[in-house]
């Protein structure tokens, strides 16, 4: 352990004391989503299910609650729905991450976790930050129970990724299949194109570059954060793309999240199309998944967006945190759509109900989930008095609109062409709304900020369902 790290733990130490008086008073704080206990959290990092416990580590600027210098966070649960935190486990304290331990992901053998990561670098001098001035390192870091790490070793750095690459190369995600690891990184090359790499290895430590994804039009000029993996027969992979302009309601967000399916083994495929966004709303970005002990592939993405500051005013700023992981997903395709609901632990949670039969008023419990049938028709439930969620028929669009700025903290409408509106679940967790359609076909994620007395939610139009929530 160097002088670095122990300065870090003793600051950490530090922090972890002071935040624990502020989260009682804390109003917004959700009850089932991963939030950091202080400062700045971004995307998912090393989920995995590691001897039974569910592991879920994030990006966290754990001093810097508008952001700043990246640790990962981390948090466990035995049920996705209850995270306890477990500390800091990797800090910014080598000469190949000492600007950041950025996004990466978690190997799990018998023998212990591996977590694969970028170390940012960014050199000091006049550089433009693309081409010059940056290092992006590949970096694994070693566990025997989960909790600690102690090593850490670099395994490549910007001399071994393709001669046309800008240095912005990172996020590895790692798995193991048929005997052999497989990688894939996000990069820009210098044409200004975003593409994926894939690498495999034998031992995880020595890695060959094989190929690379992209499409046949350029796609934006950065993807971060690669997944890749299979549901029902499918093999997918999730990219979120930086760059891409807006197309009508499609692209509204400052950067993308979506899948792609492959045609082919992702071994000989390299070409890639038919990209989907993830999530319609306003919050939901970097998406990871890993499968868990019993077959299901569960997907967190963040429940935030980079680079909105000067748009969202997210209110927990002022409590020293922000953003959340949105609700662990199950994925599945049905229809040849890749679709993403609650995870069923969720279903077994809530344990009261309140039927709903069309129109209804009422106040609701912070944390709830409305779970509602229509028969067709437009339809439209409000939240907090001032989150409309509108189902418009005749266009088979649905629209997230804030009426009352103060509760979106500056988000204002997003909307999504989902032909015709069956079902809808709309989970509510104290300042976090993410809305699954039809089965999770179209999700929309957003954060929002009511005050103690303005949970209540209205519905008009022909729905029927329920409403859950949970007592102790
Ligand atoms: C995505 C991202 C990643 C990077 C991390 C740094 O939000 O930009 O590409 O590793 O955040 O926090």
């Amino acid at each position: 352990m160097n002088a670095l790290h122990m300065l870090w733990e003793k600051l950490i130490e530090e922090q972890s004391a002071r935040w624990k008086e502020d989260a009682e008073r804390d109003l917004w704080r959700p009850r089932i989503h991963i939030a950091p206990p202080s400062g700045w959290l971004n995307d998912p990092n090393g989920l995995c299910q590691y001897r039974g416990v569910y592991h879920a580590f994030y990006q966290l600027a754990y001093f810097q609650p508008e952001g700043g210098l990246k640790f990962w966070g981390h948090c466990t649960s035995r049920d996705l729905l209850h995270w306890e935190f477990q500390g800091v486990p990797l800090c910014p304290d080598q000469p190949f991450d000492c600007h950041g331990a950025y996004s990466g992901s978690a190997l799990t053998e018998e023998e212990g976790m591996y977590l694969f990561y970028t170390g940012n670098v960014k050199l000091s001098g006049d550089y433009d930050y693309v081409n010059n001035g940056r290092e992006s390192n590949t970096v694994m870091a070693e566990s025997r129970d989960g909790i600690h790490f102690d090593r850490k070793e670099l395994l490549m750095t910007n001399a071994d990724y393709p001669k046309d690459l800008t240095k912005h190369v990172r996020d590895p995600k790692v798995w193991k299949q048929d005997g052999r690891y497989y990688m894939v990184q996000g990069a820009r090359t210098k044409q200004n194109e975003g593409t994926v790499l894939l690498f495999s290895s034998d031992d995880k430590k020595n890695w060959n570059y094989l190929h690379r994804f992209r499409m046949e039009e350029p796609f934006g000029y950065m993807w971060e954060c690669p997944d890749l993996y299979e549901v029902d027969g499918h093999v997918v992979l999730a990219v979120s793309p930086q760059g891409v302009e807006q197309d009508g309601l499609k692209y509204a967000n400052k950067y993308q999240s979506g899948v792609c399916f492959l045609s082919g083994d992702f071994r000989d495929t390299e070409l890639i199309g038919g990209f989907r966004e993830l999530d319609g709303g306003f919050d939901f970005y970097a998406p990871q998944s890993f499968r868990a002990d019993d077959g299901r592939r569960i997907q967190i993405g963040w429940m935030g967006m980079p680079d909105m500051e000067h748009l969202y005013k997210n209110r927990t700023l002022k409590r020293g945190w922000q953003n959340v992981l949105t609700i662990p997903r199950e994925l599945s395709v049905r229809d040849g759509v890749l679709c993403q609901n609650p995870v069923k632990e969720l279903d077994g949670w809530w344990n009261r109900e309140i039927h709903i039969e069309g129109a209804y008023c009422g106040v609701v419990d912070p944390c709830c989930e409305l779970a509602l049938r229509t028969e067709g028709g437009d339809v439209k439930t409000v939240l907090s008095g001032g989150l409309t969620l509108r189902y418009e028929e005749s266009k088979g669009i649905f629209w997230m609109e804030f009426t009352d700025p103060l509760l979106g903290g500056g988000r204002d409408v997003r909307g999504r062409q989902i032909g015709k509106l069956t079902e809808m679940r709309i989970v509510v967790d104290v300042s976090c709304v993410e809305v699954f359609l039809n089965g999770g076909k179209d999700v929309f994620s957003t954060r929002f900020y009511p005050e103690k007395d303005q949970y209540h939610v209205r519905t008009e139009g022909g729905v029927h369902g329920v409403i859950r929530y949970h007592r102790d």
